[in-house]
């Protein structure tokens, strides 16, 4: 059995060694690479299958690999055997010698929008030749936490792994301290031809550009392909967590996994601002209810502020309650044994939790599952408890969102790309009208559940292709599905790999 395993990873590296080289399409070693690809890739096929892909960055020791059968359906990751990462740096393309200038960024928003926002500045940094200063981190939104990019990410790791492909100081060179950098925030969404464009002439002209705003500078679609690489390769090799947070995360997973147990992430958006943002208030009290409206009309940037709770909620438009998720899991055939970590700061409502654990008692958070003295390092810091939280939620067997936010658009984008780890994402609109069936009783419980399963069989995290849209904020986000881009296809490869045999008279039969 154990060499069974040992020649089938080895099998998995050298297809996954072959694929990649494949695809940096190199004429010359063609041949070779082809064939020794598609020997692997038909051997492949059934230990594949039979494996969970496990090929990670991260260090959390995976669970003993399992027979795909032996593995209960609700625990089952959608079928991806044709999918993988494709994000190698293409070769002979050395780093530029000169740089244009000094691009200081200062990320804004909560911990995930500021992640993915760093990582476009490290692609707008190679777009224009310019040398990145190591990112600040926004210390006035909401959360308010202090914390800077050394206390949340590994910075010598940041810079080293991506070495190769910009530069990246510390701090901005004594020459230029004494130079007023010129302040731009980026329009939204914009492609390579504005920051080559617009902003490069500026950062030639002063040298040091600093930029206020880092959520959404970069469009989704319509960036080169080594661009857009080059944006995973930033999020998912070079961003880690500090050592401190990558150890009591893994801490955590292993205290959920004692005896091979298998857990949920359920990232459940019942917060305060949440709520008073989208003026949601189902199963909320009169009071409660009131106290979300007042925030709401104190938070100025908020722009809608009369809001119908009711009509909302039908739409589709509010985070699930938790009666509502804990409901839905059910319905999804989870036991209420199962174990669930929530990914989230406090849930609002005076009973809002009560309902949910009735049914699923083993309810974990941070707070419950580290002890006092471990958690007290990161308690003053949202951003680091929510690093800790990220961890745990990429880890989970499944991660369902209640809402999607920046969070859940992060984690599932990660889930995907470590190989279609199963994320459930709930179609709030139908299931809202299918519950209150249920609570009206005009609907039985075995014909809810059936439906409530029908209406997710393909909303599992399972490979898709991003969707486009007409405009950048309805089409969905490069960094919650970077497919295509920092995934690939199989079965496309090897359908232009044949091709290309056609082409250069490779004898493929050999
Ligand atoms: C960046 O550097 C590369 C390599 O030296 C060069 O080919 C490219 O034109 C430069 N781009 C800009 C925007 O300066
Ligand atoms: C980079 O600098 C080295 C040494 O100064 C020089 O030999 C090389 O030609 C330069 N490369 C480019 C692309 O300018
Ligand atoms: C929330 O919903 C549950 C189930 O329908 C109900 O028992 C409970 O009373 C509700 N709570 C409030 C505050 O409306
Ligand atoms: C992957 O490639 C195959 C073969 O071309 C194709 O049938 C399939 O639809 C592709 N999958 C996606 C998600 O594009």
């Amino acid at each position: 059995m154990m060499v069974m395993v040992v020649l089938s990873l080895f099998v998995k590296v050298s297809l996954i060694g072959g694929v990649v080289e494949m695809n940096g399409k190199s004429i010359e070693n063609g041949q070779l690479i082809l064939q020794r690809f598609k020997q692997d890739w038909i051997s492949a096929q059934k230990v594949v299958t039979e494996t969970e892909t496990t090929e990670t960055q991260t260090s959390v020791p995976k669970r003993v690999l399992e027979r795909i059968d032996d593995i209960p359906e609700i625990w089952r990751k959608p079928d991806s055997d044709n999918y993988y990462k494709c994000i190698s740096r293409p070769k002979n393309r050395p780093k530029p010698n000169k740089t244009n200038g000094y691009l200081l960024v200062h990320a804004n928003g909560g911990l995930n929008q500021m992640r993915t926002g760093i990582c476009d500045m490290v692609a707008v940094a190679k777009i224009m030749n310019a040398t990145l200063v190591l990112p600040s981190l926004d210390h006035d939104s909401f959360w308010t936490d202090p914390s800077d990019f050394k206390d949340i990410f590994d910075w010598r790791h940041f810079m080293n792994a991506l070495k190769e492909d910009i530069d990246i100081v510390e701090y901005l060179p004594v020459k230029y301290a004494s130079v007023k950098p010129l302040l731009k925030a980026p329009v939204s969404w914009s492609k390579a031809s504005y920051y080559r464009g617009e902003i490069l002439p500026l950062l030639k002209r002063h040298k040091v550009v600093q930029f206020t705003h880092t959520d959404s500078r970069l469009a989704n679609n319509g960036i080169a392909s080594s661009i857009q690489r080059l944006r995973c390769r930033a999020n998912y090799e070079a961003l880690r967590y500090t050592a401190e947070i990558e150890e009591l995360g893994r801490t955590l997973v292993n205290r959920l996994r004692t005896d091979n147990e298998r857990y949920i992430a359920l990232h459940l958006r019942y917060e305060k601002d949440m709520l008073a943002f989208t003026g949601c208030s189902h199963n909320l009290t009169a009071e409660e209810a009131e106290e979300l409206r007042v925030m709401r009309y104190e938070v100025k940037h908020w722009k809608e502020k009369e809001i119908d709770s009711v009509e909302k909620r039908l739409l589709g438009g509010c985070p699930m309650s938790p009666r509502e998720a804990a409901v839905f899991l059910k319905a999804m055939g989870y036991p209420s044994s199962t174990m669930i970590y929530i990914v989230a700061g406090p849930i609002y409502g005076s009973n809002s939790m009560a309902a949910f654990r009735a049914e699923y008692p083993n309810v974990f958070t941070h707070s419950t599952l580290a002890t006092e003295e471990e958690l007290e390092p990161f308690k003053p810091y949202q951003n680091r408890l929510a690093a800790l939280d990220y961890i745990v939620a990429l880890e989970s067997d499944v991660f369902v969102y209640t809402y999607d936010g920046n969070m859940a658009k992060a984690v599932q984008g990660h889930r995907r790309f470590e190989g279609f780890r199963k994320t459930i994402n709930p179609d709030r609109l139908n299931f809202v009208r299918l519950i209150d069936q249920l609570d009206e009783g005009s609907m039985e419980w075995d014909a809810f559940s059936s439906e409530v399963k029908n209406l997710h069989s393909n909303r599992l995290g399972g490979p898709y292709l991003r969707q486009v849209g007409e405009s950048p904020r309805i089409e969905e986000n490069f960094f919650a599905n970077p497919f295509p881009g920092c995934v690939c296809n199989k079965s496309q490869e090897m359908i232009t790999a044949l091709k290309l045999d056609h082409r250069i008279g490779v004898d493929s039969q050999r």
